[in-house]
């Protein structure tokens, strides 16, 4: 069965298609009109999507060697994620799926991330956990089986990805900022500048605190190093993550964990989890970079599975701006 895959949550127009288990095509584009704000603009977000969507399917259909009547289920991302984004996706879905009498199904965008884990060599048995840490979430995730979730924890405020984001702001670095404080972390000295790893209560995240800690910093230090500051950020960033990590290990008692999301592209946060999955032997499974991020095989995935269970979704859904795991429809 070939499933496209569509997705325009924030600001990556991506398009995968997938032949059951085998990936043919993953074209991303990612949108640069965002850099000179610092963070997503919606209704720029939008319009780049308008934009490319057209060129971009037709690049999936080159690169897969297939043609539009090839294929036999569209899957695109109904939310959670900019509502203006999102519609642009559905609508082109939704356009392609009736003149073509193609199925459609709308899928979430976290359950999407989750599904990157079906893409790895080695799949990850029930139970399992996932961290999903993006520009946009924060999560850990109990999965018990086949599309029963549990979210033990999520943040209460800024998202880590949008905290690597924010501080590279603060540092004067480009957006998004996580690939260029990882890069300047390379060169700093830990210990150099100390930063509280942050404290919520039981399992959720927080990272406003460590925000601000850098903030403060970098006014009362005017000469500061930009590379000990993002060592140290990331260093305190990535510890908090590992921590509720080890907690949720710790009550569910699972021997495979999963890591998702843009950050988990991070070299340093790999290494982390690798220890700690050593230190504790369990199986760790992370997608590659290209699955990490946003993109339409891992929507294609997750609608493929969803489609052979509950069947396609009506022509008239419409997009959800949010929609946790355990309340998906
Ligand atoms: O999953 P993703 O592509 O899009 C969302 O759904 O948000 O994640 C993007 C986020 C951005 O905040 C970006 O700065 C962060 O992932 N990111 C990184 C790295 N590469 C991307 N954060 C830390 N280190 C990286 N190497
Ligand atoms: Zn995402």
């Amino acid at each position: 069965m070939i499933t496209l895959g569509i997705e325009t949550s924030c600001d990556e127009t991506a398009i995968g298609m997938i032949d059951d288990g085998k990936v043919l095509a993953n074209i991303v584009s990612s949108q640069i009109a965002h850099t000179k704000f610092g963070g997503v603009v919606p209704e720029i977000a939008a319009r780049n999507h308008i934009k490319v969507i057209v060129p971009l399917t037709k690049a999936a259909f080159e690169t897969a060697q297939k043609k539009l009547t090839d294929v036999d289920l569209i899957s695109v991302t109904k939310g959670p994620g900019l509502v203006g984004a999102l519609l642009v996706g559905l609508s082109y879905a939704k356009s392609l799926a009736i003149s073509l009498g193609k199925p459609i199904i709308a899928v979430n965008h976290l359950e999407g991330h989750v599904y990157a884990l079906q893409l790895v060599k080695q799949v990850p048995r029930f139970p399992h956990l996932v961290l999903l840490v993006s520009g946009g979430h924060t999560e850990i995730v109990f999965v018990e089986e086949v599309f029963r979730y549990k979210t033990l924890g999520r943040t209460l405020d800024d998202a880590c990805g949008e905290a690597f984001d924010k501080v590279a702001k603060l540092l004067g670095l480009p957006y998004p900022g996580g690939p260029y404080i990882e890069q300047q972390a390379r060169d700093g000295k830990i210990g150099a500048v100390v930063f509280p790893v942050p404290h919520p209560k039981g399992m959720s995240f927080s990272y406003a605190g460590l925000k601000t800690a850098v903030l403060y910093y970098t006014r009362e230090h005017a000469n500061y190093r930009v590379s000990d500051v993002a060592a140290n950020f990331q260093e305190a960033a990535l510890e908090h993550l590992l921590q509720v990590v080890y907690r949720g290990l710790e009550k569910t008692k699972v021997r495979h964990l999963g890591l998702v999301g843009g950050v988990t592209v991070n070299s340093r946060l790999r290494e982390k989890f690798t220890n700690l999955a050593r230190s504790r032997n369990i199986t760790l499974h992370v997608p590659e970079a290209q699955y990490c991020t946003d993109n339409g095989v891992m929507i294609a995935r997750v609608g493929a599975e969803r489609f052979k269970r509950f069947g396609p979704s009506d022509i008239s859904i419409d997009v959800v701006a949010r929609e946790p795991l355990e309340q998906i429809t």
